[in-house]
């Protein structure tokens, strides 16, 4: 399989999710702790953007999140989001640096799996192509899968997102180590995908205790990551959890490829 980057290896981006400190605001239905200021924290302690999802349901972040977010982060916005016109609409309305296109199910505790884009192919298309005229990158969140890495290509897409999920949760678990199959099959995904063109990035339940392989992946230019560390945040506070986060995906870089990447 082709392994040629086509991009220069360079400083692995750090995108901190932060949905889910707006998870803890809603609990109470106030406006503290403030999303916008965690936000802006990551940008201190080093993350290279930050990513939101607006849900349907506005479970978590708000649409008044994204305006304080557009308004007043320096770092480039991901903004995650299902093929709906609303959201197109809002999409369209801020033109965020970055849309992540995600599939969404009201019944669902997180995004459960990736896309069905070879499934829904033609509507895809005409959906990110207003988006990408407007000037945001466009990244497609799917499992690795051939058939699925080809369509996003086929539709247009700049960036395909992996779900790295299954194998975090199974390394928390005990069920995976470094030998995994699972590993293997997304290491293979990211070069498949990185020889048709497309850029490379992971999400989806991504720990301390997972994040080295995967960084390790040279075609990889982002991870993001969010439910731990804000979980991480109540033990040892946000600025530290990123901080060693970061520092865990500089080590695994070094150690990759020999060289000083931070
Ligand atoms: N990437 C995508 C596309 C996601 O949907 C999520 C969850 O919102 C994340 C990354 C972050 O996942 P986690 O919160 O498990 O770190």
């Amino acid at each position: 399989m082709a392994n040629t980057l086509i991009q220069p290896l360079g400083q692995l981006r750090l995108g901190v999710n932060i949905d889910h400190v707006a998870t803890v605001r809603n609990a109470r239905g106030g406006v503290y702790p403030d999303p916008l200021r965690a936000a802006k924290m990551a940008e201190i302690a080093g993350a290279d953007g930050i990513t939101a999802h607006l849900r349907e349901d506005r479970r978590h972040i708000t649409d008044s999140d994204i305006d304080a977010l557009m308004e007043h982060l320096r770092i480039p916005l991901n903004f995650e989001m299902a093929a709906t016109p609303e959201m197109q609409a809002i999409a369209l309305r801020h033109k965020p640096h970055a849309v992540c296109i995600v599939p969404e199910k009201r019944e669902e505790r997180t995004t459960e799996g990736g896309l069905n884009v070879a499934r829904e192919e033609n509507h895809l298309a005409h959906f990110i192509a207003p988006l990408r005229e407007a000037g945001c990158r466009v990244s497609i969140f799917i499992a690795a899968d051939q058939k699925q890495i080809e369509a996003a290509a086929r539709i247009g897409a700049e960036i395909i997102e992996l779900h790295v999920g299954p194998y975090c949760d199974g390394v928390e678990e005990g069920r995976y180590d470094e030998s995994a199959p699972e590993l293997e099959r997304l290491r293979e995904m990211s070069a498949y995908a990185n020889s048709l063109g497309l850029e490379v990035h992971a999400g989806h339940g991504i720990t301390y205790n997972s994040v080295k392989p995967l960084a390790a992946f040279p075609e990889v230019m982002e991870l993001n990551i969010g439910h731990f560390i804000i979980g991480e945040a109540i033990f040892s506070g946000l600025d530290s959890a990123i901080r060693r986060m970061r520092a865990l995906m500089d080590e695994s870089r070094n150690e990759a490829f020999g060289v000083n990447v931070a």
